[in-house]
């Protein structure tokens, strides 16, 4: 037990405001500023009054904009050091006692020498600086599928972000009360100020970036960087890398998918969850708007990466969206292209590394056709259509309440989440992968998600165009070993009476020149109605060496001109392409060796049979 005298003492101790009472919570952020050695301790309340003090102070320190009022009221854009515009997946590691629980995907060391590291690094990280303290629930308060976590961080850009993305602030330290269930994530950008010296816009460490992940423990500790992922930790660190871990020891699944509602026109909704990896499309497919001409037809959002999954009662796969916001990829988004998000971002939103108009408003490359004559770059410099660079970076992202999407599903804050009557996979592949395909059963749809792959974009690392085997989009955000985490997935078909039927699709075959033969986006309505008429029974298909495909006249073509030649070259199997492709399987394979499950050699023998080899 601990005294009345104790807390107080503590809480005096940390500057802590008399409602928190939590003595892990009170422990830790003493140990924390004794580490850190902040100027001074915020317990964040999480209201709009301190979003809106802390947007001002960063407006006075040139750490954001504001945005003409009229045309984006209560909207912000920060832009972002050079070297700190994404995340970075070679300085994130995963840090439990064995390496092999790691896998041969992650970046590993040995705990008591990355704490070594961090204890050099974290002291007096925050000189000078204020240390912010953010408990933050990932999920609806309350809903048993939900998890608590706090982090302290030194950017108040990371405070009014992660108000955004997460449930952050007073309700949540009355519902961790006395538990000591939270995970604690620590966060620095690595910049302590000595007396005197005046800071930057955004702070950060150009030469030294960590963010580790203690699966054992259930911890995070981040340095270095100020951007997304790298900061927001309740995102990829907490609700994927940690939260797969936790699946995997309670049997749930913590998955990089967007999750959406379709209703028929009679009225029957259901629900489906995708991955596809980053950058591939999950926020437009998350705000699809169906074509006109399939009349009834409509879609509804519940989130647009993260999906927190965990069986039901009636033996289904209940699943919820964990955060409360979108950080979704400005560039590519349009009134074409994803009206939906063009509405959700109207107001009250942070924009980071996008452009600056002459109006005081954003733009970014295909938001509109015409380009402006004129803008501010996202580094700060006059930019005009003909001077060779892009005016908003490609990573350049929205911070937007997910409250403003006018396709929010009614049922995004039910605590006890939809039933998920599909999981679809989808990686860019320019040739190979069919535009949809219907795995026969769970096994084989595992073996697809476990061997998807995805072509490298421009803004990603590494050359465009790559191949990459990107399993379940999970590789950078797998807290464990990968091979293990598919033996996860095939167990959890086996517990569940009702698993979700598993499909792929493919939106970006090209034709010789490179130009898509899809024409996707609202139009990938007609796949997804497909898959869940097969869910329901009522949609036919024929029977390839991959599984289910329909054939022509099972899609709904209504109010398109899709001849049966196009659609033949978007659903071919060519046996060359798919031997090759499966050949490839066995160096992700090879890369995973004993933990692979036994059944995929065996699935690849048999398929690569099926091809002709
Ligand atoms: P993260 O937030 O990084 O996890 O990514 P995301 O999966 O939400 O992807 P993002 O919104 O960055 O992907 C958008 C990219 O996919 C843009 O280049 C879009 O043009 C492209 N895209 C989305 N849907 C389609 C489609 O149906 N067809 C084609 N050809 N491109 C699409
Ligand atoms: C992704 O890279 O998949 C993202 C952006 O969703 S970040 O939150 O920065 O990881
Ligand atoms: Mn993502």
């Amino acid at each position: 037990m601990n005294s009345a005298l104790d807390i107080t003492a503590l809480q005096q101790a940390v500057a802590a405001p008399s409602f928190v009472r939590n003595h892990k919570l009170l422990t830790w952020v003493a140990e924390m500023a004794s580490l850190a050695k902040p100027e001074r301790i915020y317990w964040c309340d999480g209201s709009e009054e301190e979003s809106a003090r802390l947007c001002e102070e960063m407006v006075a320190k040139g750490t954001l904009i504001r945005l003409n009022s009229e045309k984006r009221p209560n909207s912000f854009l920060a832009r972002s050091d050079a070297s700190d515009v994404a995340r970075v997946e070679d300085r994130t590691f995963i840090c439990c006692e064995k390496k092999d629980d790691a896998g041969s995907t992650n970046n590993w060391m040995a705990p008591a020498e990355m704490r070594q590291t961090l204890d050099g690094l974290f002291d007096g990280c925050m000189r000078g600086r204020t240390m912010y303290v953010m408990p933050f629930s990932m999920g609806p308060l309350g809903s048993h599928i939900s998890h608590i976590g706090v982090e302290i961080s030194d950017s108040a850009y990371v405070v009014v972000n992660m108000k955004v993305m997460t449930r952050m602030g007073r309700p949540v330290y009355d519902l961790l009360n006395e538990s000591e269930d939270f995970v604690p994530a620590m966060h620095t950008v690595g910049a302590p100020l000595a007396a005197g010296q005046a800071d930057v816009a955004w702070p950060c460490n150009a030469d030294t970036k960590y963010i580790v992940h203690f699966p054992e423990t259930r911890e995070i500790w981040s340095y270095g960087s100020g951007y997304g992922g790298n900061a927001l930790l309740g995102k990829k660190c907490f609700a994927l890398r940690i939260a797969s871990t936790m699946g995997r020891d309670q049997g749930w699944l913590a998955e990089h998918m967007l999750i959406l509602g379709v209703e028929s026109p009679e009225g029957e909704k259901s629900y489906v969850a995708a991955a596809f990896p980053s950058a591939c499309g999950k926020t437009n497919f998350a705000m699809l708007i169906p074509p006109k001409a399939l009349k009834g037809w409509k879609i509804s959002t519940l989130g647009d990466d993260i999906a927190w999954i965990k069986p039901g009662p009636d033996g289904r796969l209940y699943a919820i969206n964990p955060e409360s916001g979108y950080f979704g990829v400005a560039p590519g988004t349009s009134e074409v292209s994803n009206p939906n998000a063009m509405a959700t971002l109207k107001k009250n939103i942070i924009f980071t590394n996008v452009a600056l108009t002459d109006h005081g408003d954003v733009w970014w490359e295909g938001m509109t056709g015409e380009k402006p004559a004129h803008l501010i770059d996202w580094q700060g410099k006059d930019w005009t259509p003909d001077c060779g660079s892009k005016a908003a970076h490609p990573n350049a992202r929205f911070t937007a309440p997910a409250s403003q999407c006018p396709s929010l599903d009614d049922d995004w804050e039910n605590p006890k989440g939809v039933p998920i009557a599909a999981f679809i996979f989808g990686g860019r592949r320019s040739g190979v992968m069919p535009l949809v395909h219907e795995a026969v059963d769970w096994r084989q749809g595992v073996y697809m998600a476990a061997t998807m792959g995805s072509e490298t974009t421009a803004a990603a690392a590494g050359a465009v165009g790559q191949t990459r085997r990107d399993p379940f989009a999970m590789l950078p955000f797998c807290g464990y070993n990968m091979a293990d985490y598919f033996q996860h997935w095939l167990d959890m078909g086996e517990r569940v009476a009702h698993p979700p039927k598993i499909f792929g699709v493919n939106w970006f075959r090209t034709d010789e020149n490179g130009k898509f033969l899809w024409p996707g986006f609202g139009d990938n309505m007609r796949v997804l109605k497909w898959i869940v008429s097969r869910v329901s029974g009522h949609a036919n298909g024929h029977h390839t060496p991959i599984g289910w495909m329909p054939s022509y006249e099972d899609i709904d073509w209504t109010g398109i001109d899709m001849s049966r030649e196009l659609f033949e070259r978007i659903t071919s199997l060519d046996p060359a392409q798919w031997r090759e492709e499966l050949a490839s399987h066995g160096e992700l394979f090879d890369k995973l060796k004993e933990r692979l499950p036994r059944s995929f050699r065996i699935r690849q023998e048999q398929l690569a049979q099926a091809f002709g080899a």
